[in-house]
């Protein structure tokens, strides 16, 4: 005889006793081992492993994506109890199963069931992915490409904003020669959107310019906590700027960096996806997830909304600096994210970024390119060279290089990196 299921129940109202009952009842095969009277304490029992299967209230107090992912990180499946609300935010929150209330018949059948779920991660993959392709509003599928790098500064946001510029073609296309240099042929015209989830410095609205400090990204994630980001809500919280590019403008305190919990920024970049053609992620320096904290099912991380980029991203470009300290800082850094507690996808693009040979000699790109090679096998690199002059009158503007400093030579190189981008990530993205 198989083992019997085990279940934690969370259910609110005179129906609990019933619904116990049921469950509990000889020859079902599913015994009740919790009962549990909120949320504190149903997450509590899965985190002890009491339960392969939490039968709860839709509208349990606090009941939000993240707990759900909470459950699912304890091994727990979850089946919801729903008297009414709309089908689509329940199915947002990523339960197995919804019920029609406690007296639901199939009840029985939908604990059994659930519990055959392998592994009930795979579960929040399969309604992501649905996520996107689910909008009437829309088809497209668009890239995530997760900026990133190590401390000191070495120009991730730059970085992420000029490259979103030049991948929604701001500034215009360019051909032919202009004062004897080449430049760089812009790729199609596509919308892009950047997202600032740094959680430790966040910038991304003051260098556009934007004086209003309501963070878009605050917002749209507890939207997509309570399982209510749509993409009319997406959109209305990330404006266009310039062009075809729109900015989700980050958390103005980085002491708020709780308001950015993983579990709703992967909806949020799935919900991108639906958007823009291109998603642009400006990431917070670090990876590694706080030890001491893994075991508390309360405790959000720090560095979670950065560790769900790079683990939606379907490119990352690794920012340093490029001199002696950055080289080094970059070095470690790949091996940082070669040790990052999620998987991130291995394509990658090295960008050095502020090349000059005032700090490491003539021909500096070469200089820096051989190094990363050396010390970290990084086979190609992408070299942007200093450009104070452009990258401060563009600061002092509010404005991306693209707009206010079209022909300088940082701007070349940024739209070179767009190229790269679209050539390595842009196979799906439509034109
Ligand atoms: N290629 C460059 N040339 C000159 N200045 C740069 C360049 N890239 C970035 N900067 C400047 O360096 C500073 C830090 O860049 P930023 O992108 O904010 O770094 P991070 O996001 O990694 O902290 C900014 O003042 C920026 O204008
Ligand atoms: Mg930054």
């Amino acid at each position: 005889m198989p083992a019997e299921i085990t279940v934690l129940c969370a259910v609110s109202g005179p129906a609990e006793t019933d619904v116990v009952l049921a469950l509990g009842a000889p020859g079902t095969g599913t015994s009740v081992t919790r009962r549990c009277g909120d949320l504190t304490e149903l997450l509590a029992a899965a985190a002890a492993g009491a339960g392969q299967v939490a039968v709860v209230s839709a509208d349990l107090p606090g009941l939000d994506r993240e707990a759900v992912g909470r459950l699912h990180g304890a091994g727990a499946r979850v089946v919801a109890l729903a008297d009414d609300g709309p089908a689509e935010r329940l199915r947002a929150l990523g339960f197995e199963a919804v019920l029609d209330g406690p007296a639901d018949p199939r009840l029985l059948d939908a604990v059994r069931d659930t519990a055959r779920v392998d592994d009930p991660l795979a579960t929040r993959e399969n309604d992501l992915s649905a996520l996107a392709g689910h909008d009437p509003e829309g088809p497209r599928h668009g890239a995530v490409v997760a900026v990133w790098g190590p401390v000191g500064a070495p120009g991730r946001t730059t970085t992420a904003i000029e490259l979103a510029a030049e991948l929604a073609g701001v500034g215009g296309r360019r051909s032919g020669r202009r004062r004897g240099r080449r430049e760089t042929p812009a790729g199609p015209a596509a919308s892009a959107l950047v997202v600032d989830a740094d959680t430790y410095g966040s910038c991304v609205a003051s260098r556009l310019g934007l004086l209003d400090d309501a963070p878009g990204l605050a917002a749209v994630a507890r939207a997509a906590g309570h399982g209510t980001l749509d993409l009319a809500t997406l959109s209305r919280h990330a404006p266009v700027v310039e062009g075809r590019l729109r900015v989700l403008t980050g958390i103005t305190r980085a002491a708020r960096w709780p308001e950015l919990p993983a579990s709703a920024l992967e909806v949020v970049l799935e919900r991108a996806r639906a958007l823009v053609d291109w998603t642009v992620v400006d990431c917070g320096p670090l990876v590694e997830a706080d030890e001491l904290l893994m075991y508390d099912t309360h405790a959000p991380q720090r560095n979670g909304a950065t560790l769900a980029a790079l683990q939606a991203a379907d490119l990352v470009v690794v920012v340093g600096a490029a001199d002696p300290v950055g080289v080094q800082r970059v070095v470690r850094a790949l091996e940082d994210l070669a040790e990052a507690p999620v998987p991130v996808p291995a394509a990658r693009i090295v960008v050095a970024n502020r090349v000059r040979s005032s700090a490491v000699g003539p021909d500096p790109a070469r200089a820096v390119g051989d190094a990363l090679a050396r010390y970290a096998g990084v086979g190609e690199m992408h070299a942007v060279p200093d450009d104070g002059p452009a990258l401060d009158a563009a600061l002092l503007a509010g404005r991306t290089l693209a707009e206010h400093a079209p022909s300088s030579a940082a701007r070349q190189a940024f739209a070179g990196l767009a190229a790269l981008v679209r050539e390595r990530a842009g196979a799906d993205v439509p034109a």
